[in-house]
């Protein structure tokens, strides 16, 4: 059988770090406030020429760089952003350009802060159906571009940046012990759009809008989806919570990220932290928080990682894989 194996990781954020003290010189809030309620230290902010597709060809060359083969040997690019440069064509197709590429499948997936989910997925089943060999899984998001930077309640949770793997079609027995993805899955339930969304779109107002979310109500979802989801690809993959030697979950909130990793009986000290200093990238969480802890040494070759987010639709889902 084909598994599809994660072969390098790559990440990239905009050079303006801005803390909870800098943000507070200009919105009405405290670095005591957002660190107590979310964790978030810092976040990085794009620039004028940093965007949604610059960030992410940077973290797609690291990933390449990683993986130890050529931009030219991606035939496939799934990219997964809620901000893209422009409305159309497509971020991935201009990665596909920044990056020299001659040809490939490039398209965007939109699934907000579950979106590298949503596009591993996909990948993941184009590699294994035989009709991409290796592939590049983004999630890129510039979130500054959309937040209302007069309401405090949103503005100060979201941060800008990008990350990134290499997916390849390798041969495999199909024994958990083998690498690539073991399982996926996914969830959407659309009655939920009111409680996290923007306020604008090409179809309906012909603006860009801002972000607009009912926090309370999204962190009790967040915490229940989550913990079922990741029990529910757990039995997929046939394995038990106490085979996974790291959690990469999505960043958004330290509170939710113990909640989780609580109700699944996990140690903190196996969940990958970085929404301290990154804040929520959104799409870019994941693949940030893997790369993080893939470059500092945390996670190894043969370990079993677990990948879950939740976002707006609402959009969630989890993934498990044997680096
Ligand atoms: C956003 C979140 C941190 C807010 O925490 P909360 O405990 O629910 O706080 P509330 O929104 O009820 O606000 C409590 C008080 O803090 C105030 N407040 C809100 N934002 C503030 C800020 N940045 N600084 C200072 N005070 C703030 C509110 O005005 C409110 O004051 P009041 O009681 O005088 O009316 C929390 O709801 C959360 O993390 N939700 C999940 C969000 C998330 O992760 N979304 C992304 C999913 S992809």
């Amino acid at each position: 059988m084909i598994r599809a194996v994660i072969t390098g990781t790559g990440s990239a954020l905009p050079a303006r770090r801005v803390s909870n003290a800098q943000l507070a010189e200009t919105v009405d809030t405290t670095d005591e406030w957002i660190v107590e309620r979310t964790g978030i230290k810092f976040r990085h902010i794009a620039g004028p020429d940093e965007t949604t597709a610059t960030l992410a060809a940077d973290a797609a060359r690291a990933a390449i760089a990683a993986a130890g083969c050529t931009a030219q040997d991606i035939d496939l690019i799934v990219l997964a952003t809620a901000t893209p440069d422009q409305t159309f064509p497509s971020s991935a197709t201009k990665v596909q350009a920044m990056l020299g590429i001659d040809d490939a499948v490039a398209f965007d997936v939109a699934a907000v802060c579950s979106g590298f989910l949503y596009a591993v997925q996909v990948a993941d089943s184009m590699i294994r159906a035989g009709s991409a060999r290796r592939a590049l899984v983004i999630g890129s998001e510039t979130f500054s571009r959309i937040l209302d930077w007069e309401d405090r309640a949103t503005c100060v949770l979201f941060g800008d940046g990008a990350g990134a793997i290499v997916l390849e079609g390798q041969e495999s027995a199909g024994a958990p012990d083998d690498r690539g993805i073991l399982a996926v899955r996914l969830h959407a339930d659309g009655r939920h759009n009111g409680l996290l969304y923007v306020d604008g779109g090409p179809s309906t107002t012909g603006t860009v809008g801002k972000l607009r979310m009912k926090g309370r109500e999204v962190f009790r979802h967040a915490v229940t989806n989550l913990a079922t989801v990741l029990s529910e690809t757990m039995a997929v993959a046939g394995l038990d919570a106490s085979a996974i030697d790291w959690l990469v979950p999505h960043q958004a909130n330290a509170r939710i990220l113990d909640a989780t990793a609580k109700k699944l009986g996990l140690s903190p000290d196996k969940v990958v932290v970085t929404v301290d200093s990154h804040a929520n990238t959104s799409a870019a969480s994941v693949p940030l928080a893997l790369d993080t802890a893939v470059r500092d040494g945390r996670i190894t070759r043969g370990d079993l990682i677990v990948l879950e987010a939740m976002g707006g639709g609402f959009t969630w889902g989890a993934a498990v894989a044997r680096f």
